[in-house]
Formats: structure tokens, sequence, C-alpha cells
């Protein structure tokens, strides 16, 4: 296991890192099975960078099915400490329209029927982990510098709010979302961090957001196509971005 700055999962719309040089690629094989797809290895300007596509690079895994402990434990076991999460979201409330990035500091997980904990393998410890802040607060901090070193506008805090999928919301879900406290809603937040702090990983989340949530906005009906085009809008500086944040 060598050194690697950095670990990327990539959600709806990222299925690669653009920039990741003299690409290596791992199939990695977990004690949870098999993860999305391959991990691949390279240098993202000057550091080295794994990235894992979280629903497969050709987006065949829908969120209830991602196999999120074997993902993360796929990252670690290729020598990933630290842990940044794309993930591509609606957005709620009035800071976080579409093509806004944000670093949310909050989690409300509304999922149901997924594996959400390491705990259930025979012969591990029940762990009760503190979730307080669900993402690293350090790592947190870090991101957000990364953003002002490179020039990326990026919503520090936020509440997200997961959702099972793979279906959109209804606006009455949404409302309730909102009177929750929810500021951002996507389909994979959960159980995806809480695994990472089971397993000891560092890990934070940078939300890219698609789309109005349903109701929220111009109310207008919310395509695929609408939520890729914004999606690879959003994420031209990202590349520097992650290469800052891998170098700190
Ligand atoms: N809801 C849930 N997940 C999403 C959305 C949304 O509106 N947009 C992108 N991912």
């Amino acid at each position: 296991m060598s050194h690697i700055a950095l670990g990327v999962i990539g959600g709806t719309g990222v299925y690669k890192l653009a920039q990741l040089a003299d690409v290596e690629t791992r199939e990695v094989d977990t004690r949870y099975g098999k993860p999305s797809g391959p991990v691949r290895i390279g240098h993202l300007l000057g550091q080295r960078v794994a990235f894992l596509a979280r629903h497969g690079e050709g987006h065949s895994v829908p969120p209830h099915q991602v196999n999120y402990r074997a993902n993360l434990a796929a990252l670690q076991a290729v020598g990933v400490q630290r842990v940044l999460a794309l993930n591509t979201v609606g957005g709620i409330t009035e800071r976080f329209g579409p093509r806004v990035l944000a670093c949310p500091d909050q989690i409300i997980d509304y999922t149901w029927g997924r594996i959400s904990t390491i705990c259930e393998e025979p012969g591990t410890d029940v762990l009760h982990v503190d979730f307080g802040d669900p993402y690293t607060p350090l790592l947190r901090h870090k991101i957000l510098a990364a953003a002002r070193v490179t020039g990326v506008k990026l919503v520090d805090g936020g509440c997200y709010g997961a959702t099972q999928g793979p279906r959109l919301e209804t606006k009455a879900e949404i409302a309730r979302m909102r009177r929750d406290g929810c500021d951002l809603v996507g389909m994979t937040g959960m159980p995806e961090a809480a695994l990472a702090r089971e397993l000891g990983l560092d890990y934070a989340c940078l939300a890219i957001i698609a789309n109005w949530a349903a109701g929220c906005g111009t109310g207008e009906e919310i395509t695929m196509a609408e939520v890729l085009a914004n999606v690879d809008a959003a994420s031209s500086g990202l590349p520097e971005l992650i290469g800052e944040l891998a170098r700190g």
C-alpha cells in the first residue's frame, strides 16, 4: 500500500476525474463484496489521487443498491485515509440553486433498508460512533480553504437530506424536508458518511447542485438532461480544487 493523498467518490454525472494522469486501474475485492467499479489511481496536479464512481462508470447501480461498504473499503484497501464525496443533489433553500457547489455540515437520513453499519459482520464489535458532526470538520475546513485558493465558489454549510430514490421526491416530501431543516436533497449521502466514520476514514461532501428540488425554484419538471448539463457546468473548477485539497 503506497500513500494516496485523497480518495474521491464521484456521483451522478461524475464518472471519471478530469486531468487524472498516469492512471493505474485496480479491481479490488473487499470483505463486504465488490465495489461499484474499479479504483482508478493516478496523478492530479502532482498528487496521488484515487477515484471511484459510486454508481459504476456506466451509472448502472441505483442509489439503494450501491455497496457503500465495499466502495469505502476498496478505497481504504488501496491506501486512502481521506475521502472527498462528490454528491449530485437538488437544492431546497435559497442559497442552493442549480450549479452552486456546497460543503454541507449536517445530514438527515430518510433512507431505509440499506446496510448502514459494518457491525453486522461476524466477529466485529458493535460500534456507536459519534456522528454529531457527520463530516470530518478538519477535512471540511481544508475543502473550503482549497476552494478559496483556487477561486472556486463554495457555500459553507447546509443540511443534506438523504432520500431513498431512485425516484425524485414529491413536492410534499420536499416541503417536509424544508420544515425539517434540509437545504439539499440527494440519494447517496447515507449510509456512506456513517460507514466512513465507522471505518475510521476522514470524510466530507462536496455537493453539486443540479436542479431545484420538487416544488422549489421555478417548479419546472426535473429532467436528467438538465441534471447532467448543470453538473458539467458546475464541475469545471473541480480538478484544481481537488488537486489543491490533495496537496494540503
Ligand atoms: N432529489 C434527489 N436526488 C437528487 C436530486 C433531487 O432533486 N437531484 C439530483 N439528485
